[in-house]
């Protein structure tokens, strides 16, 4: 018998890549998604994409406890990966209740819903975020965490040690995995699916495309008087579907009993540094467009430089990240020709 994987907010950037995934290893996957941050154009990309038109969708708000219960009374679940979170920074900032509301809400539902329905494998998106701005870099899952500098951040952090709580209380009804990403971008090679910000992107590489495309004037790169070799900020970028792949790794991991803990905790991420400006030349030379940028202040709560050291889950969970930057940003370049219909 498959395996079922519940996967909420599975309709959006990261879940609909997991889901294609998740379905091309052989599990069966329950979609659930309130579309509160996206439409169905990724959801319609997922099935092309795997020829399953009959995906189940279910259409709900995991802030209603008694519509998440009814979910896993409905479904045989045999692990959850819960995505369904605010994610924007900035908003976090100005709406911080709205936050903790819905992050923190929706995620102990799945938790109190796990639990009645005799317990759960739960893998919970959690972020690098969670390190701050590192002393050392590359971070390690020992690295410590450092005191969130926005309610987004926060609501991160408080999930791990919500998850971790859960799991040491449950007598083993619970396992959890906690997966930190870095910076996810990218598309699924077909082009069907990839990110679709709502207004104006916050995040660099849907910024670039749609400058490149000319939905945007320029690009404002934040900050060239930085303590790094080209003065721009360096980061870790991860291709969405080598991303999407560690989570098919997690979920065997947890369903085929070879946890070495109840809950454990892996860096998602290359171990490679890009610079902004290494990556906006990058994305020029593969694609062999101009694109139109300028240097700007910096962004307030931005960090210097932090990348992954993934030799954890490289060791443990047999998973690499195997794209190059360029393949990534190609893709990511195809998909925003697909969107514009180009
Ligand atoms: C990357 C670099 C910017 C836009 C955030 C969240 C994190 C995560 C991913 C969320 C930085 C620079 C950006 C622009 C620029 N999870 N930049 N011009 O800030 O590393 O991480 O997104 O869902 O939790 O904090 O990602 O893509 O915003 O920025 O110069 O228009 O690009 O200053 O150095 P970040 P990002």
């Amino acid at each position: 018998m498959k395996k079922t994987v519940l996967v909420s907010g599975g309709a959006g950037f990261i879940g609909s890549h997991v889901t294609v995934e998740l379905l091309e290893s052989g599990y069966e996957v329950v979609v659930a998604d309130n579309f509160s941050n996206c439409d169905t154009t990724c959801f319609e990309g997922v099935k092309k994409i795997t020829g399953r038109d009959d995906l189940p969708l279910v259409r709900m708000d995991f802030c209603d406890p008694a519509a998440v219960d009814r979910l896993f009374g409905e479904y045989d679940i045999d692990a959850v990966i819960h995505f369904a979170a605010f994610k924007a920074v900035g908003e976090s900032v100005e709406k911080p209740v709205m936050y903790y509301k819905n992050n923190l809400e929706s995620f102990l539902n799945v938790l109190e819903a796990a639990e009645n329905h005799g317990g759960c494998n739960v893998l919970f998106s959690s972020s690098a975020t969670v390190y701050g701005e590192p002393d050392q870099v590359p971070v390690t899952e020992q690295s410590p965490r450092k005191p969130a500098t926005s309610p987004y951040g926060n609501t991160k952090q408080m999930c791990e040690d919500i998850l971790r709580d859960a799991v040491k209380a449950s007598k083993g009804l619970l396992k959890g995995i906690l997966l930190r990403y870095f910076n996810p971008i990218g598309a699924h090679p077909s082009a069907l699916i990839g990110e679709l910000p709502r207004g104006v992107p916050n995040n660099l590489v849907p910024f670039i495309t749609q400058t490149a495309i000319g939905r945007r004037e320029c690009l404002s790169i934040f900050g060239n008087d930085y303590p790094t070799p080209d003065g721009t900020c360096l980061r870790d970028y991860i291709d969405i579907v080598d991303l999407a792949k560690a989570h098919v790794c997690a979920v065997s991991r947890m369903l085929d009993g070879k946890m070495k803990a109840d809950c454990e905790v892996f860096n998602i991420g290359t171990g490679r540094p890009v610079s902004v400006l290494e990556l906006v030349n990058a994305f020029e030379k593969v694609n062999k467009v101009k694109l139109n940028y300028r240097f700007a202040p910096r962004r307030a709560g931005d960090v210097t430089a932090i990348w992954a050291d993934p030799s954890l889950a490289n060791r443990e969970m047999g998973w690499k990240a195997e794209r190059s930057v360029e393949d990534t940003l190609a893709a990511a370049w195809a998909w925003e020709k697909h969107l514009a219909g180009k």
